[in-house]
């Protein structure tokens, strides 16, 4: 499936993840997807922002294991974690579920067909993956879980920023 065509041509393109605590998996996405964009060049013309469906982390930092693991690879980590507000919608051009759950959440409050177009699971952008590819939730499980997390997006960041570089490419 491509990519959304922006709402406004003449400007950036917006991008929000979503998980649902904002503090474990959507700032990881955030933080390692905007330093892929750096590198790629684009920092100008795309922006990422992210979120949770839950409201429960609001104003919280990201949790000290995502941190720990960004640091630990080189992605920077400051962070104030957000609830999805539906009045996002028209100032997104592509909402990125982590999990199924997510993206159920998500289109339940979407107002049209137009907008639930542009809800996607955030790993289907990674090479090889099977149908409905998810991020886990680590909230509840050890240190490992979020090198696998980390993993995952990784490989998603780099499907999505070159899907992104042809919608410039092409424009
Ligand atoms: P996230 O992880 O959705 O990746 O930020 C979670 C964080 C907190 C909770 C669940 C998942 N929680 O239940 O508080």
């Amino acid at each position: 499936m491509s990519l959304p065509e922006p709402r406004n041509p003449s400007g950036p393109y917006r991008i929000c993840v979503v998980c649902l605590g904002n503090i474990c998996r959507s700032p990881m996405a955030e933080k390692i997807l905007l330093t892929d964009l750096a590198r790629a060049g684009l920092a100008d013309r795309v922006q990422v922002d992210s979120a949770g469906t839950g409201n429960w982390h609001v104003g919280a930092d990201m949790d000290r294991r995502a941190a720990s693991t960004l640091r630990k690879y080189g992605y920077p980590t400051g962070h104030v974690a957000r609830q999805f507000s539906p009045s996002w919608f028209p100032e997104r051009d592509l909402i990125l579920a982590m999990d199924t759950d997510n993206l159920a959440d998500l289109v339940r409050l979407a107002p049209d067909e137009e907008t639930k177009d542009r809800i996607r699971l955030f790993r289907s952008f990674a090479p090889g993956v099977g149908p409905n590819p998810e991020v886990p939730d680590p909230y509840y499980g050890g240190e490992d879980g979020f090198i696998t997390v980390l993993t995952m997006i990784e490989a998603a960041s780099k499907g999505l920023v070159g899907e992104l570089t042809a919608l410039f490419s092409a424009r």
